[in-house]
């Protein structure tokens, strides 16, 4: 099956290598001005000692070694045999990649092949020097490609829980999960600040207010790479963090995915930077760059802002990976051969496939001159810095294999509060708490992949199935359990509503999962429409409903809510289901057995109608504002939402 990612690639790269024909000149490097950005500066990522054991061992490396340290392969198309030929510096598990091309492959096995990796790295051949290759995986919400990780809920609802220590506990917990498997590097946490729902990766972001992910950038960092200048972080089952994407991906046009960000360099600082200060003081290890572009150019050929600013003003001191492939997007270079990114200030390129001719047109460029050995020995640098700050040159590595971490019940636990913190109440006419003793109609929602989202098991999420989630819990499991433990009636299915007429029903709807360009969208409705109808059907026999809404996005969804006499929006809560039903189910007498304390950290739209996110006092002022949520102790009567597709 051709990788769809792969035809967009093809896509885009015929598309500016037409751009760049009709533009021979190309766009001239554009000034920027240091002084509107923000001052940063890495931490001593190691010390002296090893920044002199990093130079004595680039003066022991040919020219294709240090080469081969700054290309990626993916474990999909690279062997570990083929690091003797290829000494490649990194490996990377995108999201359909798997173990010996098996997604579902076990723990056990994820941890064999990145021993065979490294094994074939640290052999002592002639004309090799020995460097630890460095594993990188998209492991956003937990440890997401592989099978039965506790998966968290998305970063969209860690921003609605406002909690920047529950996000730093994630990214510990999310560490000691990756470091059991034998890999070193996660590709998290997400610094978007996304400006517009018709984004598909919108879920991967925190919040649309700068603030909120300003506040949370350290705390992500700190957690999945442990406290600023920690020795040994592997040792102590941490991993390297990768801050992302330099820099604009929530700001493009339109929110189109690897779009371009119009906008004037303060307000691109302010809005889209907030993320980075944080990430770089907090020792972030490495920055991906972005795939968009800012004014029409590409941040994988962004000299001025990779370079100047990133390294520069900002101090950076780790190194910068590019996107799968990103580099072919920069005008006169193609996935194969892109000295003009290296140049530019990418230090590792990400060439999942074409890492052998990458490989080859960088020594080629090398030898040519056309990039020089001095920013050839930077990157190198760069690269064995986060090495040695990682400890991958101590051999011990006394997380690997512990499996009692992987999946565990504190984990689950910790999982269950974040969803219990992100859950927004937008309305409720008293239907909730439902009291346990009740009797329930449950629509069902035992599908995991809306309650997973994208980026789980496989890159969109879509086709995964309950054994994939073996001790996960879904949202009709935590609702049953809650109800019948508590002497309740669950009724399923609405054969014959009269007959068992329940005292209240809960509808489950929302989105199918979606990654990165394939959750784009056109129109302001999302992809199920089916919820509207079980609600009205229920109303019109009586049958008070509560809505639980599970989105990547807030979408405008007023009809349904007019409907339901209660709505949560759910996000996409990850394997721990049943932190819905703490929730919404109280205790036999109708108690709250938790109170909701979410708060929206994107604003809800009021109309049927995409456009940016917008704010109260709007023209298209939105249903529910930044910062709204309602809870038990503190209620509200919401008024009928308008209907008129205009917001009118
Ligand atoms: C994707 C994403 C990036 C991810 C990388 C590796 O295209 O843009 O966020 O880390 O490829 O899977």
């Amino acid at each position: 099956m051709t990788d769809p990612r792969s035809l967009r690639a093809i896509l885009c790269a015929a598309l500016f290598a037409l751009a760049t024909a009709a533009s021979a000149a190309g766009p001239a490097s554009p000034v920027v001005h240091p002084e509107l950005w923000p001052k940063a500066k890495s931490p001593p990522l190691v010390d002296a000692a090893t920044e002199a054991k990093i130079t004595a061992l680039i003066g022991q490396m040919s020219l294709a070694e240090k080469v081969g340290q700054v290309v990626q392969g993916d474990i999909g198309s690279v062997k570990p045999q083929d690091l003797r030929e290829y000494p490649l510096g990194s490996v990377l598990a995108g999201g359909n990649s798997g173990p010996y091309d098996d997604e579902r492959a076990s723990p056990q096995t994820w941890l064999k092949l990145a021993r065979e990796f490294h094994a074939v790295a640290l052999e002592t051949r002639p004309g090799h020097v020995p460097i630890p290759v460095i594993f990188g995986i998209d492991a956003v919400h937990g440890h997401n490609n592989v099978v039965g990780a506790v998966l968290y809920p998305h970063n969209i609802a860690l921003g609605a829980a406002h909690d920047p220590d529950l996000v730093r506990r994630i990214g510990a917990a999310t560490a000691e999960e990756i470091a059991t498997t034998g890999i070193d590097w996660t590709f998290a946490p997400t610094l978007a600040v996304p400006g517009d729902a018709r984004w598909g990766r919108t879920y991967e972001g925190y919040s649309s207010e700068p603030d909120l992910v300003r506040r949370y950038s350290s705390a992500a960092i700190e957690g999945l790479q442990g406290a600023p200048g920690l020795a040994g972080r592997l040792q102590a089952g941490r991993v390297a963090a990768t801050a992302k994407h330099f820099m604009g991906d929530g700001g493009t046009t339109l929110g189109e995915d690897q779009g371009d960000s119009a906008l004037p360099e303060a307000e691109f600082v302010g809005r889209h930077g907030a993320g980075y200060p944080g990430a770089i003081d907090a020792g972030v290890l490495t920055v991906m760059a972005s795939y968009s572009s800012w004014n029409g150019t590409k941040m994988h050929g962004h000299q001025a802002l990779l370079t100047a600013i990133l390294k520069g003003r900002m101090g950076f001191d780790g190194f910068v990976i590019g996107d799968w492939n990103g580099h072919s997007q920069v005008p006169g270079c193609n996935k194969d051969r892109c000295p003009a990114a290296l140049n530019a200030g990418v230090d590792m390129y990400m060439a999942p496939n074409s890492w052998k001719k990458v490989f080859k047109s960088t020594l080629e460029a090398a030898q040519s001159g056309e990039i020089p050995m001095a920013r050839l020995d930077d990157a190198v640098r760069r690269i064995l810095r986060v090495k040695f700050a990682l400890g991958m040159f101590d051999p011990a590595r006394p997380y690997e294999g512990r499996f009692e971490l992987f999946g565990s019940d504190a984990h689950r636990a910790l999982a269950r509060e974040a969803v219990r913190k992100s859950l927004v109440l937008l309305k409720n006419d008293g239907a909730l708490p439902i009291r346990a003793s009740s009797r329930v109609l449950l629509s069902d929602m035992s599908d995991l992949a809306m309650q997973t989202g994208g980026w789980t098991i496989s890159w969109q999420g879509s086709d995964t199935t309950r054994k994939d989630f073996p001790k996960a819990e879904s949202i009709t499991q935590g609702l049953r359990a809650a109800i019948l433990g508590a002497g309740g009636k669950v009724i399923d299915g609405a054969d014959d509503l009269v007959a068992e007429k329940p005292d209240v029903a809960i509808i489950v709807f929302g989105e199918q999962p979606y990654a990165e360009m394939f959750g784009d969208i056109k129109l302001p409705f999302y992809n199920q429409r089916t919820g509207l109808r079980e609600i009205e059907h229920m109303r019109a026999l009586g049958i008070p409903v509560v809505t639980v809404f599970l989105s990547g996005r807030p979408l405008w969804v007023s009809q349904e809510i007019n409907a339901s006499n209660a709505f949560v929006a759910g996000w996409q809560p990850g394997t721990e289901g049943g932190g819905i039903a703490d929730l919404i189910i109280g205790d036999a007498k109708g108690a709250p057995r938790h109170d909701f304390t979410g708060k929206l950290s994107f604003p809800w739209p009021g109309a049927a109608v995409l456009a940016p996110f917008t704010h109260a006092g709007d023209k298209l002022a939105p249903a529910f504002p930044l910062g709204y949520g309602l809870s038990y102790a503190h209620g509200a009567k919401v008024a009928r939402l308008s209907e008129d597709l205009g917001g009118r």
